[in-house]
């Protein structure tokens, strides 16, 4: 798998899910149970249903309007 190369992700009845930096960070503040730092790759939620004040980005319109993905 390639690690560098962004990745993009259809989230069911919501947005696009780009990960623009597949390098883990570490999350500043946020440890394990036993204290270890957490990492994680960069994204952005990417609107999708239309309907974001937000544009680009997702601002969680979909889930008030009930954004249905399927074509039936
Ligand atoms: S997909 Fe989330 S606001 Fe449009």
């Amino acid at each position: 798998m390639d690690k560098e190369k962004p990745k993009i992700a259809c989230l069911p009845n919501g947005p696009y899910y780009l990960l623009n930096n597949m390098t883990p960070q570490v999350i500043p503040n946020l440890q394990s149970s036993t204290g270890e730092p957490r990492s994680n790759v960069a994204g952005v939620a990417l609107c999708r249903c239309g309907g974001s004040k937000n544009k680009p980005y997702c601002d969680g319109t979909h889930w008030h309007i009930d954004f249905k993905d399927d074509k039936n």
